[in-house]
C-alpha cells in the first residue's frame, strides 16, 4: 500500500487521517513540532517524526519515499488563543514550503485540508465578509488561509499535483464515521439543510484523493448534511 505522509499528525484532522490510513492499510508518517509530547501517537505502522511544515528542507526530508502527502496543520486551534503569535504568511509558507519540499522528495500528490470562511455564500461574497456568517475576529486566520489557497493556486502547474477540501459548514471533532461525503465547488451549499463534516468522514475524503485522485490542483468543498 505504500506510506502516507500527513503533517500536522497530532491534530484533530491529522489524527483521523491517520486513523483512516492506518485502517486501509497505509503506513503513516506522523510529523509533529515536538515528538515528546505526542506519545500517544505511536502505533503500529506509525512513525512520529519531527518536522516543520514550513521549512521545504524539513518537507523533503520527511516525506522522501511516500506515496501521497497530507496537510493538516493548523497555527490556530481556536479563538481563545488570539492572535498575537499568527503570522499572516503561515499558510503562504506552508504551500511553498510543501510544494518545493516535496517536489525535491519525488512526492507527486498533496492533499490539504482547507477553510469553509472562504467559500462562497449565497450573495456571492466569501463566508468571512459577512460578518452575521463569520465572526469577525477570526478574520485574520481566515485572511491567512486563504492567503496559503492563492498561493497553491499561482503555483498549480509545478510537479506536486495538489488538491484542497474545504469543509464547508460545521467540522465535528468526534462526529460518526459514515465513509460518506459530498464534493462541491466554490459555494457553500444552497437550501435549508445544514452542511456539516465529521473530522472521521473528511479523513475518508482526504485518503481517497491519495488513493485515488480525482481532483488536480484546485479545491473542492466536502460535506455531509446533518441528520436531525
Ligand atoms: N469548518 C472548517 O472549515 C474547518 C474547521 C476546523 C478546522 N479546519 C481546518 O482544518 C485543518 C486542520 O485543523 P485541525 O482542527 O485539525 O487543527 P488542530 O487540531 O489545531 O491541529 C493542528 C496541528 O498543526 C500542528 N502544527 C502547527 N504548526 C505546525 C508547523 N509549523 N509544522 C507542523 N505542524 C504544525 C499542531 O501541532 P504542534 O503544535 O504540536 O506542532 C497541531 O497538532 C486546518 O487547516 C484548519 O484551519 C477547517
Amino acid at each position: 500500500m505504500g506510506a502516507i505522509v500527513v503533517f500536522g499528525a497530532g491534530g484533530r484532522a491529522g489524527r483521523a487521517v491517520t486513523a483512516e490510513a492506518r485502517a486501509r492499510g497505509y503506513a503513516v508518517t506522523a510529523v509533529v513540532r515536538d515528538p515528546a509530547r505526542y506519545p500517544d501517537l505511536r502505533a503500529e505502522c506509525v512513525t512520529v517524526v519531527r518536522g516543520d511544515v514550513t521549512d521545504a528542507g524539513s518537507v523533503t526530508a520527511t516525506a522522501a519515499g511516500h506515496v501521497g502527502a497530507v496537510h493538516a496543520v493548523s497555527p490556530f486551534s481556536g479563538p481563545e488563543q488570539g492572535f498575537d503569535t499568527l503570522d499572516p504568511r503561515f499558510f503562504v509558507k506552508a504551500a511553498d514550503a510543501l510544494l518545493d519540499g516535496l517536489a525535491a522528495a519525488g512526492v507527486g500528490r498533496l492533499v490539504a485540508v482547507g477553510l469553509g470562511a472562504n467559500l462562497l455564500g449565497a450573495d456571492g461574497r466569501p463566508v468571512m465578509d459577512d460578518p452575521l456568517a463569520f465572526p469577525r475576529e477570526i478574520r485574520p486566520f481566515a485572511l491567512a488561509h486563504t492567503a496559503g489557497l492563492n498561493r497553491l493556486r499561482e503555483r498549480g502547474g509545478g510537479p506536486v499535483d495538489w488538491a484542497m477540501l474545504t469543509p464547508a459548514g460545521h467540522l465535528d471533532h468526534g462526529g460518526a464515521r459514515t465513509g460518506r461525503y459530498r464534493v462541491g465547488g466554490e459555494q457553500l451549499p444552497a437550501g435549508s439543510r445544514e452542511p456539516w463534516l465529521s473530522y472521521a468522514d473528511l479523513a475518508v475524503a482526504t485518503v481517497d484523493e491519495i488513493e485515488k485522485p480525482v481532483r488536480h490542483r484546485t479545491r473542492v468543498s466536502v460535506f455531509n448534511f446533518l441528520e436531525r
